[in-house]
């Protein structure tokens, strides 16, 4: 059960940033309108919207007013849905379901699934370079994304896990894989959230990062328990596809049981590390059990 004070919070940030992003993507009436159409079926009316959550959060905690973190929480998200709409691909994951919808390349095409990616990360680095926010915050703004979305971060990780469809990777692979393909953007999520209050204190932004590296990685061992545990008709995507498609995972190494453990211990970690930022953090870490401990 989602604490009810959390619950309020995440509600009315999921409605804020639904607010942002529509505000964000071009109307369907602008040509060429089926592609503006798609990145709008794409984006809108679904998700946890986690990474938003997480930035506004951090925000939060370096003091930052939420209209400061929109466009910061908005660009994570444009990222996140370009890997998701690519990731359901047939030459990825080959998915159908997504967000409890059909995914974007069933609902459409493929050639229009591909270019809804590609428009969705340029507009995710120009809504950070438009942003209301002083030249030298989106400067670093653009650089967490950018790192985080590329070769270093979440296309690479992607890479890492085509390249293990069907092997067995031991920990210390499955963590590269799993830190890079989506801990990196959760990572940046927070971090690009912070960067738009007052400069944190060095232990206080080591602890954040700290907590976001941990908070990331376990996102990805609870998303794999979720695909082993949890229905299709619950997670809008469909379950089983893990072992379906021979993908090693944190449930294919250590089991379900061995897996929770391990996010456990990382949630643990991630609230440790929360202490130099005191109070200031305290949403932080209700927004760290929330991961370890959803249902969907
Ligand atoms: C799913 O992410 C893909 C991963 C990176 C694990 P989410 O579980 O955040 O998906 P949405 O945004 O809520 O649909
Ligand atoms: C997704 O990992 C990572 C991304 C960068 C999109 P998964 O392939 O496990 O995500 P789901 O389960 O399809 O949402
Ligand atoms: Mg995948
Ligand atoms: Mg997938
Ligand atoms: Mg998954």
């Amino acid at each position: 059960m989602v604490p009810a004070e959390l619950a309020a919070w995440m509600q009315q940030c999921q409605a804020r940033i639904e607010v942002v992003l529509d505000g964000l993507l071009t109307p369907t009436a602008a040509q060429p309108a089926l592609l503006h159409e798609a990145m709008r079926y794409a984006v809108l009316g679904g998700g946890k919207r986690m990474r938003p959550l997480l930035a506004y959060a951090a925000g939060e905690a370096a003091g930052a007013a939420a209209g400061q973190v929109d466009a910061p929480a908005a660009a994570v998200e444009l990222i996140h849905v370009y890997s998701l709409v690519h990731d359901d691909l047939p030459c990825m994951d080959d998915d159908t379901l997504r967000r409890g919808k059909p995914t974007v390349h069933v609902r459409y095409d493929e050639p229009t699934a591909l270019l809804v990616g590609d428009a969705l990360q340029s507009l995710a680095f120009q809504v950070l370079v438009q942003a209301r926010l002083d030249a030298g915050v989106r400067v670093d703004l653009v650089e967490h994304l950018a790192v985080a979305a590329g070769s270093r971060g979440m296309a690479g990780g992607q890479a890492v896990d085509l390249a293990a469809q069907g092997r067995i990777l031991d920990l210390t692979e499955l963590e590269f894989m799993h830190s890079h393909k989506t801990g990196a953007l959760i990572r940046a999520a927070v971090l690009m959230g912070a960067r738009c209050g007052a400069p944190l204190a060095p232990e206080a932004l080591r602890g954040l990062d700290r907590f976001a590296a941990f908070a990331g990685l376990a996102f990805q061992v609870v998303d794999d328990v979720l695909d082993a545990t949890a229905s299709t008709a619950t997670l809008g995507k469909t379950a089983g596809k893990d072992a379906d498609d021979s993908k090693p995972t944190y449930v294919s190494v250590l089991g379900v049981e061995g897996a929770r453990r391990l996010a456990a211990g990382m949630l643990d970690e991630a609230l440790g590390a929360l202490a130099p930022l005191g109070d200031t953090g305290g949403r932080l870490a209700t927004l760290g059990r929330y991961i370890v401990n959803r249902e969907f």
